[in-house]
């Protein structure tokens, strides 16, 4: 089960890749990311993942990128790595160029990516939930796209875990929750799952879009609308959604018991469902 790296179509040992240090994604965060998972030897969701680095390709003005040289380098590297569980990280930065904020001219896209075994989070946060605090939101006003400019997430969850909790979620001026440092959100309210919408405020996650996808099937109802600190702390239940992530309770907010501070049935069965789904 190598871990392994590809580096503009060479597939080499993590530690002997290395890109030139005027790559732009390096001195200028000039770069879109994606983070794929598989189950059982399975990818899950590629082609989402390919819609949605199309669409931060596109909303940052690179040159093109062929979606098919991509898709054909994510399987071999997975094929070639022969890892079940793997996570699959993508980043392609819009090329190597003396420094010069302008876009440069005629330089190719770097694609890189690596592959490694999945990091599960631990069975005991699992079943008992995880911890969280609010923090006003000071990213800047794309979020939507995925980028690695991630100072403000890093910042974010490190003061989460300086305060002895999991993560963080960010919150505008006026209160409205919007997402947690690497998922989306969701509360259960009367009955109700609430995700804030599509706006460039939020990441289109993968698994958000999944999940809505499962509450539909299971006749649970769903909304996509804003919703303030308030609803969050008088929430039934609230969970985050993300690739590795997948669907993940959370119990305290501000110090704000969730629900009746134990992991909810809404919750438990969309994790159940997501993962017969993705290993299936
Ligand atoms: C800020 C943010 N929101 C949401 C997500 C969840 O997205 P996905 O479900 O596609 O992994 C991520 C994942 O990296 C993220 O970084």
């Amino acid at each position: 089960m190598p871990e392994l790296a590809y580096l503009n179509g060479e597939i080499l040992p993590i530690d002997k890749a290395q890109v030139p240090i005027e790559d732009r994604g390096y001195q200028f965060g000039d770069a879109v990311y994606e983070f794929i998972a598989s189950y059982n030897g399975r990818l899950f969701c590629l082609e989402e993942h390919l819609d949605r680095l199309e669409r931060s390709l596109n909303g940052l003005f690179f040159p093109s990128v062929s979606r098919e040289a991509v898709r054909k380098a994510v399987l071999t590297l997975f094929e070639k790595a022969e890892i079940q569980r793997a996570g699959i990280y993508i980043q392609i930065s819009r090329g190597v160029s003396p420094r010069n904020h302008a876009f440069p001219d005629g330089v190719r896209p770097q694609i890189v990516m690596t592959i490694r075994e999945v990091e599960e989070k631990p069975p005991e946060l699992r079943k008992n939930g995880a911890t969280a605090i609010t923090l006003e939101d000071f990213r800047w006003g794309r979020c939507d796209l995925k980028t690695v400019q991630l100072l403000p997430n890093v910042l974010a969850k490190q003061k989460a875990l300086a305060a002895g909790v999991f993560d963080a979620i960010f919150v505008s001026s006026e209160g409205v929750v919007r997402e947690a440092t690497s998922s989306n959100i969701c509360i259960v309210a009367d009955g109700t799952v609430i995700t804030h919408p599509l706006t460039p405020q939020i990441l289109p996650g993968i698994t958000r879009k999944v999940v809505i996808d499962l509450c539909r099937e299971l006749d649970i109802p769903v909304s996509e609308r804003f919703f303030k600190t308030d609803a969050l702390y008088g929430a039934e239940e609230s969970f985050l959604t993300g690739t590795v992530t997948e669907v993940l309770p959370i119990v305290t907010i501000d110090r704000h018991r969730i629900g009746d501070g134990q992991v909810g049935p809404v919750t438990a069965k969309l994790h159940e469902t997501l993962r017969q789904r993705s290993i299936a």
